[in-house]
C-alpha cells in the first residue's frame, strides 16, 4: 500500500488562507462563518490572493512589452474577471460564451486573444465585431473560414497561428498540448506554408505567432524548447517577408498543490527576454495566457462531512461536495490538500474523502490523515482554478455558490444554483 499523503502543515503556499486561534480564515473572514451563513459546498476566493498573483506577473514584467491575457477558462466568475479587468489584464478566450462574459465584466476587447481549435462562424463574427486583438488559429481550414467571415464583414481578422512545437511539457497527458500527437495547433514543420496561405487570404492580417504547450508545468525547460523553435520560425517568416508583431507563449505555469516548486513568472520572463534579445527579437511584444497561476491558490472549496463510514478496506468521509463540483481528482487523479476549519485534538485516522455521486470515481482526496467527525467542515485547497468552470449538474446536483472575500468583507459572487434553475429550459412532452 502506498503511504498516506502528508498534509501540508500550515498552508504555507497559501498565505491568504491561514489559521488564527485554531480557525481557518480567508483573509480576515473566518471560514466557518461563511459555511454557516451560506451553506456548503461553497467556493471561497480571496481578492487579495488574486491581486498578489497578478502583481507577481507585473513585477516580473517591469517596463518590458508584455501583455498578460488571463486564461479565463480557469475561473470565469464575473467578479474574478472584473477584478482582472480593473487590474489591466487582457483575456484569453476560447468561445463566444467566454467573449460575452469577458465583455460583460468590462474587458477591453483590444486586449483579448481568441484561442481554441473549433471556432464557429458566429463566434468569429462576435469577436470581430468586438474588435479582439488576435485570433489564434489552429488549422488551415480555420484560416479559410475566418477569412471568409471577416471579408464578408468588410474586415481583416488579425491572426496568429498556433504552432505545435512538438515538445514534451512533462505534465499530465490530459493537459499536455504541445506534442505532435495532440489535436492542438499546426505542426511546426507546416507552419511556414500555413502562414503563406494566411498571407494570400483577403480577410486576414498576420500579427503574431502563438503556442501553448500544456498546463501545470513545474519544469521551466519545455518553455525554452518551444521558444527556440518559435524563434526559428519567426526568422523564417521574416526572411519570407512576413512581419510579426507579437509572440504568444500561452499559459501553463504550475502552482503548488502539495510540494511542487513551480517556476515563478520572473524566472520564466527573465530567461524568455534573454533568449528573445539574444536572437534579435527583443522588439516583439510578448503575450502570456496564464490561468491557473493567477487563480488556483486564491480559492478553496468548503465541504461538510455528512457521514463517516468505516468499511472493511477503507475509512470513508462522505462529504457534500462531489466530482460534479470539483472534477480534477476524478479526471486527472489530481491532489488537493484538505484542511479542517477547526482542527481537532486526537489521533488521526486515514480517510478517503468521497462525494454522494454514484460513481466510484467520485472522490476528492485519498488516504488523508484527519481527525474529523460528522458535521465538520473541511477546506479543499487550491480550488480556485478549474473548479467551478468544470462543474456540472451530474446527479441533478445544483452547482455551488461562490463567494469573494475582501479583507473582513465578503460578497456572494454567484448564488447557489436552485432546483428551479436546474429545470430552466426543459419541458415535458405534450
Ligand atoms: N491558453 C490556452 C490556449 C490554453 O489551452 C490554456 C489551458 C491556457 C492558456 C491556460 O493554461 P494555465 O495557465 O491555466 O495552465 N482542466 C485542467 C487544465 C486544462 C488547461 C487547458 N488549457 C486542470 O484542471 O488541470
Amino acid at each position: 500500500m502506498t503511504p498516506p499523503f502528508p498534509t501540508p502543515p500550515d498552508l504555507a503556499g497559501h498565505p491568504y488562507f491561514q489559521y488564527r486561534n485554531n480557525v481557518l480564515y480567508a483573509e480576515d473572514v473566518p471560514l466557518d462563518h461563511l459555511a454557516e451563513r451560506l451553506g456548503t459546498p461553497l467556493y471561497v476566493y480571496s481578492r487579495a490572493a488574486l491581486k498578489a498573483a497578478w502583481q507577481s506577473y507585473c513585477s516580473a514584467i517591469g517596463p518590458r512589452p508584455v501583455l498578460v491575457c488571463y486564461g479565463m477558462k480557469a475561473n470565469s466568475n464575473l467578479a474574478v474577471l472584473g477584478e482582472f479587468a480593473r487590474l489591466g489584464a487582457g483575456f484569453d478566450i476560447v468561445s463566444g460564451g467566454e467573449l460575452h462574459r469577458a465583455l460583460t465584466a468590462g474587458a477591453d476587447a483590444s486586449r483579448i486573444v481568441f484561442s481554441g481549435v473549433g471556432k464557429q462562424a458566429w463566434e468569429m463574427r462576435d469577436a470581430l465585431r468586438a474588435g479582439v486583438k488576435c485570433f489564434n488559429v489552429e488549422s488551415v481550414d480555420e484560416l479559410h473560414r475566418l477569412s471568409d467571415v471577416a471579408a464578408h464583414m468588410g474586415l481583416r481578422a488579425p491572426v496568429s497561428l498556433r504552432v505545435n512545437p512538438d515538445v514534451d511539457a512533462r505534465t499530465h497527458p490530459y493537459i499536455s498540448t504541445g506534442l505532435k500527437e495532440n489535436k492542438f495547433g499546426i505542426a511546426i514543420g507546416d507552419a511556414l506554408e500555413a502562414y503563406r496561405t494566411a498571407q494570400s487570404l483577403p480577410g486576414l492580417r498576420i500579427v503574431g505567432v502563438d503556442c501553448h504547450i500544456g498546463s501545470q508545468l513545474t519544469d521551466i525547460s519545455p518553455y525554452f524548447d518551444a521558444l527556440e523553435k518559435l524563434l526559428d520560425l519567426i526568422e523564417s517568416l521574416q526572411q519570407a517577408g512576413i512581419a510579426i508583431e507579437h509572440l504568444d507563449l500561452g499559459g501553463g505555469l504550475g502552482i503548488r498543490y502539495l510540494d511542487e516548486t513551480p517556476p515563478s513568472p520572473r524566472a520564466l520572463l527573465d530567461r524568455v527576454f534573454e533568449r528573445m534579445n539574444a536572437r534579435g527579437q527583443g522588439h516583439l511584444q510578448l503575450v502570456l495566457e496564464p490561468g491557473r497561476s493567477l487563480v488556483g491558490n486564491a480559492g478553496v472549496l468548503l465541504t461538510t462531512v455528512q457521514y463517516i463510514k468505516h468499511a472493511e478496506a477503507r475509512n470513508f468521509a462522505i462529504v457534500d461536495a462531489a466530482m460534479n463540483d470539483l472534477l480534477r481528482p476524478a479526471l486527472y487523479d489530481a491532489f488537493h490538500g484538505v484542511q479542517p476549519l477547526h482542527p481537532r485534538a486526537g489521533d488521526p485516522a486515514e480517510y478517503d474523502l468521497v462525494g454522494p455521486v454514484c460513481e466510484s470515481a467520485d472522490w476528492l482526496a485519498k488516504q488523508r490523515l484527519l481527525t474529523i467527525r460528522q458535521g465538520d467542515v473541511l477546506a479543499v485547497e487550491s480550488a480556485g482554478a478549474y473548479g467551478v468552470t468544470m462543474a456540472s449538474n451530474y446527479n441533478s446536483r445544483g452547482r455551488p455558490a461562490e463567494v469573494m472575500v475582501d479583507g473582513d468583507k465578503y460578497y456572494v459572487v454567484r448564488q447557489r444554483e436552485t432546483l428551479a434553475d436546474q429545470l430552466r429550459g426543459e419541458s415535458l412532452l405534450p
